[in-house]
Parts: C-alpha cells; sequence; structure tokens
C-alpha cells in the first residue's frame, strides 16, 4: 500500500529541534523553535503554574470528558485577557470561545469554520508569516495569497506595501493578522498604523483573522492586545486564535483558543455550535489538565500576579538579551544589527542569509530557521558570546 509513498521534507522549524536533538556537539544551541529558556537554558515552570498544579493535585478530580468547547472557566477567562474585562462585547454575549488544542488548533478550527460560513476561498497571510500559516490554511482548502509586510533593506515594517496589497484583495477575502510580537519579523504594526489598517479593512469589506500567541511578550498584556480591541470597537466581525504556550510556558499541554466576534448573541450561539460540531470530527473535545491550570491562575487574584510578575519577567530580560546581542555583535564589528532591538517579541529577522545559517548550524553548531529568523529567547549570558562571535563571523564572509 505504501509502496510509492514519496518522502516530505521535514518541517522547517520542528524538523529543526529534531536535527539539534540529534546533534552530538556539546557547545550546540537552538535559536530554532520559538521557545522561551531561562537563564540555565531550561524551560521554566512558572511559578503559579507550579503552585497551582501543587494545589489541584491535593484536590485530585476525576477526568471525566470536557464539554466539546473546553473548560467554561479557561474560556471566560481568556476572553477577558483578549478582549479586556469590562468589553462590552463579552458583556452582550457577541464572543464564543473555544479551547482548542493549542494555537495551531485555534487556526485550523477557525480555518475549517470561515471555509464553510464565508463566501470566500481567499486568505492573506504576511509575507513572511509564520512558517506554518500558509500550510495549515491550506489544507482547510483556502488558496493563501501573501500580502507585502517587511522591507528587508530597512529591517523593518513595509507599511505602505502591506495597505496596497490589502487594498488589492476582493471583497470578503480573510486577512490574517499577527496581533503583536510578528513571526518570524519581530516587526509590529504601531496604533496609529493599526487604526489604519482596521479602517481599511472594514471599508474593503475584509474579514480579519488575527493570530495572538505572543500577547504580554512586547510591552504587556493589555497593551499587547491593542489590535483586538480595536476591531472589537469597530462593529466588525472577525476571529482570533489564541495560544498559551509562551505566556504560561505551557508549550506541551496545548493551552489555544478560538474565540469568534458575531454581531449578536444569536449568531454567536448559532456560530458557536458550528465551531463544536467541527472539533467534534477532529479531536471530540480538549484536554483537561492545561485549561485547569491556566483557568486556576487567571481567576486566582494571588496567583494572577505571580503570573503577571512572571511575564514581566521575561519579557524584560529578552529585552536585555537583544540589548546584549546588539551589543557585542557592534563590539566584533559585525555590521549594523541595531535593528534587533527595534524588533518584538521572541524573534529576531536577523537578515542572514540562508547559506549563513547553514554556516551557523555546520561550523558552530547553531540551528536558526532557514529565513535568517532567531530565537532571541533561546539565548542566554551562557551563549550571548558564543553565537555573537559565531554571527559574526559568518556576517563578515
Ligand atoms: C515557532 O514559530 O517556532 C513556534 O510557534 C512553534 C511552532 O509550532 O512552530
Amino acid at each position: 500500500f505504501f509502496a510509492n509513498v514519496e518522502q516530505v521534507p521535514g518541517d522547517p522549524i520542528l524538523g529543526l529541534t529534531e536535527a539539534y536533538n540529534a546533534d552530538a556537539r556539546p557547545n550546540k544551541v537552538n535559536l530554532g523553535v520559538g521557545i522561551y529558556y531561562d537563564e540555565n537554558g531550561r524551560i521554566p515552570l512558572l511559578r503559579a503554574v507550579y503552585q497551582i498544579e501543587q494545589q489541584l493535585a491535593l484536590d485530585a478530580k476525576p477526568r471525566g470528558y470536557l464539554p466539546i468547547d473546553g473548560l467554561a472557566a479557561y474560556d471566560q477567562a481568556t476572553q477577558k485577557l483578549l478582549f479586556g474585562e469590562q468589553s462590552p462585547l463579552l458583556e452582550a454575549g457577541r464572543v464564543s470561545t473555544s479551547q482548542t488544542i493549542g494555537g495551531s488548533g485555534a487556526l485550523r478550527v477557525g480555518a475549517d469554520l470561515l471555509i464553510k460560513l464565508l463566501d470566500t476561498r481567499t486568505v492573506a497571510i504576511s509575507n513572511p508569516s509564520w512558517e506554518n500559516h500558509r500550510a495549515v490554511f491550506g489544507a482547510a482548502g483556502f488558496d493563501v495569497v501573501d500580502y507585502t509586510y517587511f522591507d528587508a533593506a530597512r529591517h523593518g515594517l513595509d507599511f505602505e506595501g502591506m495597505l496596497a496589497d490589502l487594498r488589492k484583495l476582493e471583497r470578503g477575502s480573510v486577512v490574517l493578522l499577527h496581533a503583536c510580537c510578528h513571526n518570524p519579523t519581530g516587526a509590529d504594526l504601531t496604533q496609529e498604523q493599526w487604526r489604519v489598517v482596521a479602517e481599511l479593512l472594514k471599508e474593503r469589506g475584509l474579514f480579519p483573522f488575527v493570530d495572538i500567541a505572543y500577547q504580554g511578550f512586547d510591552k504587556g498584556i493589555e497593551e499587547d492586545a491593542y489590535a483586538i480591541r480595536l476591531l472589537a470597537g469597530m462593529d466588525m466581525d472577525f476571529v482570533v486564535a489564541s495560544s498559551y504556550s509562551k505566556s504560561f510556558s505551557l508549550y506541551g499541554e496545548r493551552v489555544g483558543a478560538l474565540s469568534v466576534v458575531s454581531a449578536d448573541a444569536k449568531q454567536a450561539k448559532a456560530v458557536q455550535s458550528q465551531v463544536k460540531r467541527i472539533i467534534r470530527t477532529i479531536y471530540s473535545s480538549p484536554s483537561t489538565h492545561g485549561a485547569a491550570l491556566v483557568a486556576g491562575v487567571l481567576n486566582s487574584p494571588e496567583l494572577r500576579q505571580t503570573w503577571e510578575q512572571e511575564l514581566t519577567e521575561m519579557r524584560e530580560r529578552i529585552h536585555a538579551l537583544r540589548a546584549g546581542l546588539v551589543g557585542k555583535l557592534n563590539a566584533l564589528g559585525a555590521g549594523d544589527f541595531s535593528f534587533i532591538e527595534r524588533q518584538a517579541g521572541m524573534f529576531s529577522y536577523s537578515g542572514l542569509s540562508r547559506a549563513q545559517v547553514d554556516r551557523l548550524r555546520d561550523e558552530f553548531a547553531i540551528y536558526a530557521v532557514g529565513t535568517g529568523r532567531i530565537c532571541v529567547a533561546a539565548l542566554s549570558q551562557k551563549n550571548l558570546d558564543y553565537v555573537a562571535n559565531a554571527v559574526a563571523t559568518v556576517a563578515r564572509g
């Protein structure tokens, strides 16, 4: 049956981790996948998560099935985090939120929903975008097109190009937007630019699909949700795929959510019934543990404060690592890398070519995505010198 099966290439991000794990060199560094590591090179177990886990273990519950759309306390806490505690949309019942298997699950369920309910097959994603966006929407049946986003020469956003391409889209097309900490470039829109884009989307009847996987990693929880709050105030329908993988350091628990904004509570209920049907036919219902942890932390004033503090620590440490890398590259005369400090979130689009990325891996055992994306959150004071020296070597040619 499988005699003629073709081998497909490994995943451009997770495939790197496989290669990294198989690499026997002791000085290896994985700057590929988007994971936050602490100073000791470990994925942190957040204090707030540890505490709620202890509490839950003391009061261990049987593991029945969750509802198809997940743990209600989790869904509600997620809505508040995304739309704001006092959101009139939540008050009006216009948002339906479903716990999903990670942010990727939210993207796929959202894509399945929109291909079924909307009168379009087109989704526009930024060029470049997260490596998996094209595949996820393609698998759901969308034709995926690009909109201009990044100006490689200036290492920043090409806003005029973005607007020009969005204007060319057919009415009703879906537009995928990164709410903050753009993956892979780290180039975000200013609030003023968001307002222009939101107006354009509304005026041209485009449907926003917001992906927010790094809330709290640039400026803060509230500030990083600006795009969502803005769209919420514009009387538009849209969807949001969100993730707690990074903000709670709960990667393997696969804690994500899909939130759909409809015109009124009646529509929201109907849409939710469609979401549930889709989930039921893929994985039936999500899992219990991660959602219980997140809901437990967000719904406890004390643990929430601890979590916010820890998120702030992670954010500030990433800012310091950016500054540290730029300082060292400067001192080594590697060229102008000051743009790394202007980029937001976990990633930097380093400007390194594929050949330079290959050299980093082959000569230094440093793994980065082929596009030149590096995960700044995988740097530490321990590997910073090593990485800076290697980058300077390959940058000089
Ligand atoms: C990344 O971009 O590295 C992360 O979102 C992890 C993943 O699944 O690709």
